[in-house]
């Protein structure tokens, strides 16, 4: 299976959009209601926002691709893009997302290691992610790829307020 990656650039928009809405319903579905999965569509997964994250250039968006689908997406965040923390030393992998069909399939290896080359390009200390502490199959790939929670905080969805661990990995 050849797996590559693709940098997303802001005519990529659609693109993303979809692979981004498709991902975030199938992981948050079964255990959020459908109200508030359309909230985030609209409050965070617009074309309007994500043109804006693609624009930015404290955020980078990858797309893992196989036989010409995207199967995967990774967004990351430096200095004052980072949703939290923005110490200039970390790199946020915000997003890491895979199609139900691939998860499993090696290809979240290669979006995270992307992440941490894009850290060590810019020499930077250390990369840190925040996961719904429900969320056990990607804790789990975290912690076997070596994060460690360091703190927890209070993510929004809809009307539910729901915990998330803060992991951190040093470079
Ligand atoms: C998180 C994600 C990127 C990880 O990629 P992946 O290909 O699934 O990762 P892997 O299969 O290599 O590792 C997952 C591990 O969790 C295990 N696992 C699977 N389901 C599990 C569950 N319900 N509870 C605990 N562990 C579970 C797997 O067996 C595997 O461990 P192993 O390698 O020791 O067997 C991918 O699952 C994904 O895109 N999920 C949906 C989106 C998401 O949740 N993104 C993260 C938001 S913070």
């Amino acid at each position: 299976m050849n797996i590559s990656l693709k940098s997303a650039l802001p005519e990529d928009v659609l693109a993303l959009q979809l692979i981004a809405r498709q991902t975030f319903r199938d992981t948050f579905l079964e255990h959020n209601t459908e109200e508030n999965i359309n909230d985030y569509f609209i409050t965070k997964l617009s074309v309007e926002k994500l043109t804006a994250e693609l624009l930015d250039h404290n955020s980078r968006f990858f797309f893992a691709v196989i036989d010409g689908n995207i199967v995967g997406y990774l967004k990351v965040n430096f200095g004052p893009a980072q949703t939290e923390l923005q110490d200039s030393n970390g790199l946020e992998i915000e997003r890491i997302y895979i199609t139900k069909e691939y998860q499993g399939k090696k290809v979240a290896p290669v979006l995270f290691e992307k992440a941490l080359s894009v850290a060590r390009e810019a020499a930077l200390k250390y990369v840190w992610l925040g996961v719904w502490e429900e969320n056990k199959r990607a804790i789990k790939f975290y912690e076997k790829n070596g994060f460690k929670v360091f703190d927890t905080h209070v993510f929004t969805l809809g009307n539910e307020q729901q915990t998330d661990y803060l992991m951190k990995l040093a470079l």
